[in-house]
């Protein structure tokens, strides 16, 4: 590959390490009019991460075509240095793992050139970050081999991230080792999968698991859901598996579907709340399975948030709520599907979906046909399915679901969830949960929005339901049990 450094490139020293920003971070960033680089804005949280970016790091950013000497002047004027390189590449909107090799030739140069100590970041667009492991091509065994790519609901998360894993790819695999080790010994390690952060315990482990109960303070009653890194995993915890649950199994994992079957002896009672069933999932999330499989055991892993409270979407918010109740916690950054696995029976003969989630009905039904699925709020619900009481996943703040926003549009002391647009101007704080109206998006950001808007003491939520279809089924299914039995109350 060939290609030409820029006259900044003095800004390397042999001592820095570098963060590499693509340039569609910067097209992002540019929201302003025209093409007209002298009346771009730049957000705040934006130039005050590049900030705290360069005390620690060298910029770089990455370009295959010239056009951009005026943003860096631009940037310049905010204090803010940047490296332009350029390289012949296509550089694609997100980065794939082929386009990254390339930046790694790239880096290699770097190596060759200038022995710059090269750290692993790749600042992508819309708050991705991707680990580029310094030892690709000599250590092949690493299970980060690929490029891990971390979401950040924010820039500001996005830096923190960088700043508490300074040397970010050997942190993560410490980390996943010791947490590995801790649940082998009987501990407690929170860590993320795609749907939400999960507390866990080896599932075999029937005193770890009660201390999952007493973290959460959740009642003895509702079963957890067990937590595994290979398909063969399944075989010695269930009696038998149903033709149709081995195709979802084969289709959605991993991913966000939990399988609930009829256990075998090796899963105590006290995981299953004493019911004959187990719940099974296999997360879609590298640092899970690397978890789960460093550990060598199915992990037992309830939402890590307290019991009936709004489930936790970042490392942050499980330390929000459960400090101090377990020992170890590993940050993955951003979920990105953001609410929970859908929850699937196949103890009768038409298979019944417990809980709405990641997966929704429809895509189900098109690989094992017709599906039944559990009837809202019915007191049998609670005895098949404990954990879907009518008031769960609660924000301390009360939340009411709305037809229409306008009597609460002027109100400074309420908070409103909004998805796509408003004819409204809202006086009080509002929290986007999709602005293109895009209902993945919405169930990404749900509790996100709804901690943000929980933190400010306000003195009610109110949220409009989604279009009742695909995912949106399962965001409202979460807003309608965040809201409980609150009625609005009115000023
Ligand atoms: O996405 C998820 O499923 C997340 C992540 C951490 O994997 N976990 C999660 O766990 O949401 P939790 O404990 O917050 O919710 C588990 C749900 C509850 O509604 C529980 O009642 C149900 O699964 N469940 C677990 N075992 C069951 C069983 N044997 N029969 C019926 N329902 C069960
Ligand atoms: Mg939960």
């Amino acid at each position: 590959m060939s290609f030409e450094s820029t006259s900044h490139t003095h800004t390397l020293n042999g001592t820095r390490q570098i963060v590499f920003l693509t340039k569609e971070l910067f097209l992002d960033e540019i929201t302003s009019c025209d093409n007209d680089l002298h009346t771009k804005t730049f957000s705040k949280d934006f130039i005050t991460a590049l900030h705290t970016l360069q005390q620690r790091y060298t910029l770089v950013v990455l370009v295959d075509e010239g056009g951009y000497d005026s943003i860096f002047s631009l940037l310049h004027t905010f204090d803010i240095e940047l490296s332009f390189y350029y390289t012949h590449l296509p550089l694609k909107e997100t980065l794939d793992a082929s386009t990254i090799k390339d930046i790694l030739v790239v880096k290699e140069f770097y190596q060759q050139q200038i022995y710059a100590p090269l750290s692993m970041y790749l600042i992508q667009p819309h708050f991705k970050l991707s680990l580029i492991d310094p030892s690709v091509g000599q250590d092949a065994t690493s299970f980060l081999e690929e490029v891990l790519t971390l979401s950040f609901f924010n820039y500001d998360e996005l830096v923190s991230w960088i700043l508490s894993h300074p040397t970010s790819y050997q942190s993560l695999i410490t980390s996943l080792h010791s947490g590995a080790k801790i649940l082998e010994n009987g501990g407690l390690v929170a860590f993320p999968t795609e749907t939400v952060y999960g507390l866990g315990a080896d599932a075999t482990n029937p005193d770890a698991v009660e201390r999952i109960f007493s973290a959460k303070q959740r009642p003895f009653f509702d079963p957890l859901i067990v937590h595994l890194s290979h398909k063969d995993q399944v075989g010695p915890l269930v009696r038998f598996l149903p033709e149709k649950a081995e195709i979802l199994i084969t289709h959605f994992w991993p991913g966000p579907l939990t399988i609930v079957l009829p256990k075998s002896d090796l899963v105590p009672d006290i995981v299953t709340a004493g019911h004959p069933s187990v719940a099974l999932r296999m997360p879609n999330n590298r640092l899970a399975l690397e978890l789960i499989r460093l550990s060598n055991k199915p992990i037992a892993a309830p939402s890590a948030n307290k019991f009936g409270c709004t489930s936790p979407t970042t490392a942050q918010h499980v330390l929000d709520q459960l400090e101090g109740e377990f020992e170890k916690i590993i940050d993955g950054g951003g979920c990105t599907v953001g609410i929970e696995s859908t929850v699937i029976s196949f103890l009768e003969e038409i298979p019944i979906i417990l809980r709405p989630g990641g997966i929704d009905q429809q895509t189900i039904e098109s690989v094992i046909g017709k599906v039944a699925h559990q009837v809202h709020d019915s007191s049998q619900e609670m005895s098949t399915s404990p954990g879907m009481l009518p008031s769960h996943y609660a924000t301390s703040t009360p939340l009411v679901i709305v037809d229409d926003y306008r009597e609460y549009a002027s109100r400074s002391d309420v908070g409103v969830l909004l998805f796509g647009k408003s004819e409204y101007l809202f006086t009080g704080p509002v929290e986007y949960l999709s602005p293109s109206s895009n209902p993945a998006e919405a169930a990404k950001r749900l509790y996100q929005a709804m901690r943000k808007l929980d933190s400010l003491s306000l003195s009610l939520l109110v949220v409009k339901l989604l279009p009742e279809t695909g995912i949106g089924i399962a965001v409202n299914n979460r807003l309608t049990k965040a809201a409980g039995n609150f009625q609005p109350k009115r000023s």
